[in-house]
């Protein structure tokens, strides 16, 4: 049985698509190949092309000398249908300008290009498949389609169509007449095909000026083409349909999956009126408030010209049909293309030239003043090169005005300068808008599918050409009679749903509430406190490490001394100068390849030390027995302030023989190995520790260390009562929180997605470090590949098709999220990006891709900011203070160089800790300058040159 349901096509049932003809993504029917829309097929296109100088089109070319005063009439008339390509060119300079007016909000209501927002998002991609049922109303019939996308490319899809004639007073009554009547063809349609077992989509075909505000809400801003129904302008049409439907008890609901056809970015429909729509830059539509992607825009251009912009291309003629029209002034660009105005313009045009006794010379005349004695279709035919000159003989004969083979041939003429115009306007209207297009996407060339409906006669491919050389607009023109384009419109609405509805199935587990925020910055403060006690730290993932720096720099340090800064993207080596007015650094980077990482330890400190020689040598430091501060960015327990036993490998490095080790005596006896007696380590220092410092010296408040980089750590100052695991009550003590590690036992796994476990299965330290592997660059690219992985899988992206290299690990940089989430950048980058990667990416594609690395670091943004939340409540309470004043110094290359993690995680970490006022600052030199100021502290009172 046939499901009726009469609200079958309430919000939430799905979309619900309404647009305008122009919106229409027409596609290639297929067989039609031979179609494929090259100028060449544009048959009509050649007969009105421009010559190769660039002389205009129409059967008569002037040269110079025929300008002048001495034209005859039919000369002056004919030169005056024929603008230059000069003009044409000026005359598109100021329709590209009265788009971008359009587009814009605060100049919009002044354009004569309304651009209406129609929230379609997207065109066919080949995956569209199911059902769906169109509703298209024409100017004098209602037409139902019904289509069947079998998602094997569109080589078969089916379709059944009625075509219902309305009766002409249903154009004049009232709304509610009109909307049963279309929904009393639905209901018959839908009988006469038998009764389809499950509910379908529902596409409105209405052409007419609508204000849309979502894809199945649009408010008619006014009727034209002669319709005048009562009670509908201002109303949202979508909703009158789904009454009148409701009480004829029809019902058609969304629900399936779709296939696709070759598309078209744009489409003009110079039928009856004219228009062009076309895919816009979302974030340059202002009125639609949408950012992202592109939406299809209808430019309504019929309007264009209402502002005079055209008046130096109008005609006497255009003067006459305009004044004679139901709407003078109105539509002025429409009158001069639409195929309702071409006859007319003709018309006037006889009457002219015989009211000069330059045609029909001593005819009688007077039928030419009747409105519509010729129409567009008589024009065509006059036009005809094999029998154009018998129709003119017929049709003039009919109309009484026995006409000469001499009128004959002029009118030919008339009716081709007027048709060639027509087709070289609306070539110079989508030049513009091509121009446009190729520009705000940054592009140096534009190629692109442009739909052309309409089927009177054709635009000009050769003068958009010259118009718009920087753009290679493939025309396809439109034989749809069986309205699949209107269907496929229906069908993207429906592809872009369900592609959205899975994309947000699996994002969904990404995206953290409030409460889950604060639920991990509950966890986090709780771990903390177990990690702070005795008792009680083994059982923390949190292993709240005391550093032994008990102060921040007080400005009273002085010395030089050598850095090392192991253990972030970088290895350095740096020379710093502690002076009274400022601190000088030199360094140098070095690298650790790979293998010597994952090597012996012996070789990695080794390598360390050969750097350090290397370095000392080039400074000419190797006489000078400097103290050196050793920033190890790896979880380290201090038994003194140069004493560290690294507790665990992170980030990639695994050198055995390492763990258990104090690295200050590793790093000694390589130098031993290398017969280098001149170091003196006096302080090592995790990174977190060098950071707070390096900008504690800047900032007195400065109390907390940050890293968000290749991993992620956290220090701060702690009251040394509170710190259990160590003896002493009095003042405080930095503690190197290694949150990276936060959640190793378990207490994170509820916020732990199918992709962050693939990341964390596939590491080197699987099981460890869930916290880092939430948030820190080495792993972000990876999560952001699986989920890729995943939506390919579900055919949301890329048709469904993966590429070699996207199986491999790592190989979307966590760099590649910076590049993608930067504000205003093309969306080609964004292609270009997942091309290196073999990615056959669709503008669709480079959208959701851009939404996913958007979601992974917002969630890793936030995911800091919880556990910094906790950080700092833990401090004001354990300071016993109502409101704390802090300072965190932040290093790492995904913090600084994201375009919105810092922004994210200030925002969020505001709202979780209220009572906190806390700056971010961004550490300038790196850590190596807080591990010398801390060896400066060490030193303080030694003297800073002694050998140990
Ligand atoms: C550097 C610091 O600036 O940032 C290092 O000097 C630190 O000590 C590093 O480890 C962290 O960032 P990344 O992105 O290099 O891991
Ligand atoms: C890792 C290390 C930690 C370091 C952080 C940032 O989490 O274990 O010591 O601070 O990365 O580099």
């Amino acid at each position: 049985m046939w499901e009726l349901h009469p609200s079958a096509l309430g919000p939430n049932d799905g979309p619900f698509a309404i647009v305008g003809h122009s919106c229409a993504l027409y596609p290639r029917l297929p067989g039609r190949d031979s179609d494929r829309g090259t100028p060449q097929s544009l048959s009509a296109v050649d007969t009105c092309s421009w010559d190769a100088e660039g002389r205009p089109p129409g059967s008569l070319q002037l040269g110079a000398q025929d300008r002048g005063p001495s034209c005859t009439p039919v000369q002056r008339v004919l030169l005056a249908l024929t603008p230059t390509l000069e003009k044409l060119q000026e005359v598109k300079g100021r329709v590209l300008e009265a788009l971008e007016q359009g587009l814009s909000r605060q100049s919009g209501a002044r354009s004569t290009m309304q651009m209406l927002p129609t929230f379609i998002c997207s065109t066919p991609d080949g995956t569209e498949n199911g059902d769906v049922l169109v509703a298209e109303l024409c100017q004098s019939h209602v037409r139902t389609l019904w289509v069947t996308l079998t998602g094997d490319g569109n080589q078969s899809p089916q379709l059944m169509y009625h075509v219902f004639e309305m009766p002409e007073d249903i154009t004049q009554g009232s709304g509610e007449a009109l909307f049963d009547f279309i929904a009393q063809c639905v209901k018959n349609f839908l009988e006469e095909i038998g009764n389809p077992q499950h509910r379908l989509p529902l596409g409105f075909i209405f052409p007419f000026s609508c204000r849309q505000t979502g894809l199945d809400k649009a408010e008619l801003i006014s009727w034209s083409k002669g319709f005048r129904c009562s009670d509908v302008e201002g109303k949202d049409v979508v909703q009158l349909l789904q009454a009148a439907i409701s009480k004829q008890e029809v019902g058609a609901v969304w629900g399936s999956r779709l296939g696709g056809l070759p598309h078209a970015e744009n489409l003009m429909v110079p039928r009856s009126g004219t228009n062009c729509c076309f895919m816009a830059e979302s974030h340059l539509l202002e009125m639609a408030e949408v950012t992202s992607g592109r939406m299809c825009v209808n430019s309504e251009w019929g309007c264009l010209g209402d502002d005079g912009a055209l008046d130096d291309v109008l005609t006497p003629c255009d003067h006459r049909v305009d004044q004679e029209s139901s709407n003078p002034g109105e539509r002025r660009f429409e009158k001069m293309v639409g195929s309702l105005y071409l006859g007319e313009i003709v018309r006037h045009a006889m009457l002219m030239l015989a009211s000069e006794q330059a045609l029909f010379i001593g005819r009688n005349t007077s039928i030419l003043a009747t409105k519509a004695v010729l129409t567009t279709q008589q024009v065509l035919e006059i036009m005809d090169n094999e029998d154009g000159m018998a129709k003119a003989q017929g049709i003039l004969e009919a109309l009484g005005l026995q006409p000469s083979e001499r009128d004959c041939c002029r009118v030919q003429q008339l009716c081709r300068a007027v048709v060639s115009r027509a087709a070289a306007l609306s070539a110079m209207g989508l030049a513009a808008v091509l121009s446009h297009m190729c520009r705000s996407r940054q592009l140096e060339r534009l190629v692109v599918n442009v739909g052309v409906d309409g089927g009177l006669y054709h635009t000009s491919a050769s003068v958009v050409g010259l118009l718009a050389p920087e753009c290679a607009a493939n025309l396809m023109p439109s034989a749809d009679v069986s309205g699949l384009g209107a269907a496929m419109v229906t069908a993207v609405a429906l592809r872009t749903v369900a592609q959205r509805n899975n994309m947000e199935r699996l994002l969904a587990p990404l995206r953290l509430s409030r409460t889950d925020l604060q639920r991990v910055q509950a966890l986090m403060r709780q771990e903390m406190e177990r990690g702070l006690d005795r008792e009680r730290n083994a059982e923390s993932s949190l292993r709240m490490l005391p550093t032994y720096v008990c102060h921040t720099p007080d400005g009273t340090e002085r010395g030089k001394f050598l850095a090392l800064d192991l253990g972030g993207t970088n290895f350095r080596v740096l020379v710093v100068h502690v002076a009274e007015d400022n601190i000088d650094i030199t360094n140098e980077i070095y690298v650790i390849p790979t293998a010597v990482m994952q090597g012996t330890g012996e070789a990695l400190f080794n390598h360390i030390m050969e750097c350090i020689m290397d370095f000392q040598m080039k400074q000419e430091l190797m006489d000078q027995v400097l103290p050196l501060g050793f920033t190890f960015s790896f979880p380290c327990q201090q038994l003194g302030l140069d004493k560290a036993v690294l507790l665990n490998w992170t980030k990639g490095f695994s050198a055995s023989g390492c763990v258990g080790q104090d690295v200050v005596q590793m790093l000694r006896e390589a130098a031993q190995r290398k017969q280098h007696t001149a170091l003196k380590v006096v302080a090592v220092v995790n990174d977190t520790v060098g950071t707070m410092m390096a900008c504690g010296y800047h900032d007195p408040k400065c109390e907390i260390g940050l890293i968000v980089g290749t991993g992620t750590n956290t220090c701060y100052m702690e009251e040394r009562a509170k710190v259990g695991t160590m003896d002493g009550d009095e003042g405080r003590m930095c503690i190197n929180m290694e949150w990276g590690a936060f959640g190793d036992n378990g207490c994170l796994d509820d916020f732990f997605t199918s992709f962050d476990r693939l990341v964390d299965e596939k590491s080197i330290n699987a099981g460890k470090q869930k916290f880092e592997k939430l948030i820190s660059g080495m792993y972000l690219g990876e999560i952001v590949r699986q989920i890729l992985l995943a939506l390919v899988e579900e055919q949301v992206l890329f048709c469904g098709k993966s590429s070699h290299k996207l199986q491999n690990r790592d190989i979307f940089q966590t760099k590649f999220l910076s590049t993608i989430e930067t504000p205003g950048l093309a969306l080609v980058q964004v292609q270009g990006i997942l091309s290196n990667l073999e990615l056959d990416a669709s503008y669709e594609d480079s959208v959701l891709v851009r939404e996913v690395c958007q979601t992974v670091s917002l969630r890793a943004a936030h995911l800091c900011a919880a556990g910094m939340a906790a950080v700092v409540e833990k401090m004001r309470e354990s300071r016993g203070l109502e409101q704390l004043t802090v300072t965190v110094g932040v290093d790492g290359t995904l913090y600084k160089m994201h375009p919105h993690f810092s922004r994210n995680l200030q925002q969020m970490l505001q709202e979780l800790a209220p009572l906190c006022n806390v700056t971010f600052l961004q550490s300038e030199d790196g850590s190596g300058k807080g591990a010398a100021l801390v060896a400066a502290v060490a030193c303080r009172g030694a003297d800073p040159s002694s050998p140990q």
